[in-house]
């Protein structure tokens, strides 16, 4: 695991933006793994940044996104369809037919997180997987007990990360208790992983998972010690507990 600390949430974004960046240029149709939720907010916006100044094109770039609540509709501000339009799709030249998010209305959910899967073969694979990291150690909705080796699936949202989602929704009760999520076996098999951590609320968790390189289903994020090629970025105030000198 390779730990690159910066300062803040904006230095975060850049340096994100620019492993996304030179992955692009260098391959035009590459495929993106995205996240939603708050982290990758400076990325994106960092993206649409460089989009504009330097015309970076991602008219062949193929996106498929980590997880989608259930019961949303795309054009419900809290879905990560929105999310994604919103922060990013909105902003930047990538053709609609070319952006994928699993459909959380689908009325056969099994059938759809199936479907998802065969999707992400028939693009070849993920070149970079971008993640952010939950409280409990949950990535994409892989909640801690999760086996490692499940593909896109169904989850029961715990209520701690209904809890942490909730500032979105106006009340608890409104925050969907399910959502459909690539599962870790998915993640594992990206060809390159980047990990993005902000604020003091992730210290624990990174703490946990580049202080210690015990890989438990307890600590989903644990998973990625397995991998060869994780690239973690984190600011100051999430990398506050970690000891750098002598990582895993
Ligand atoms: C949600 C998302 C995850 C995300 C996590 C952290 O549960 N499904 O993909 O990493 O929240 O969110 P945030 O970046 O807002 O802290």
């Amino acid at each position: 695991m390779h730990i690159i600390p910066v300062k803040d949430f904006n230095d975060l974004g850049r340096k994100a933006s620019q492993f996304i960046i030179q992955l692009v240029r260098e391959k035009p149709d590459a495929v993106l793994g995205l996240a939603t939720g708050s982290t990758p907010k400076s990325t994106y916006k960092a993206l649409i940044q460089d989009h504009r100044l330097n015309g970076t094109s991602y008219q062949h770039v193929r996106t498929v996104n980590l997880d989608e609540y259930v019961g949303l509709a795309k054009d419900n501000p809290n879905s990560y369809h929105y999310f994604m339009r919103d922060q990013l799709f909105n902003h930047i030249d990538i053709p609609d037919r070319n952006i994928y998010i699993p459909n959380g209305l689908a009325s056969d959910l099994e059938e759809e997180c199936r479907r998802y899967d065969r999707l992400i073969t028939e693009l070849g694979g993920v070149d970079l997987q971008i993640l952010g990291i939950g409280r409990n150690g949950h990535i994409g909705f892989n909640e801690p007990g999760t086996s490692f080796e499940v593909m896109t699936h169904v989850v029961d949202l715990t209520l701690d990360t209904r809890k942490a989602n909730a500032r979105f929704f106006n009340t608890l009760e409104e925050v969907p208790k399910q959502a459909i999520t690539m599962g870790i076996k998915n993640i594992l098999q990206s060809r390159s992983i980047l990990l993005l951590a902000s604020g003091p609320s992730k210290a624990d968790a990174m703490a946990r998972l580049l202080n210690e390189s015990k890989i438990t289903n307890a600590f989903p994020a644990s998973s990625l010690h397995q991998h060869r090629n994780v690239t973690v970025i984190a600011d100051e105030d999430a990398l506050s507990m970690v000891y750098l000198g002598r990582r895993a």
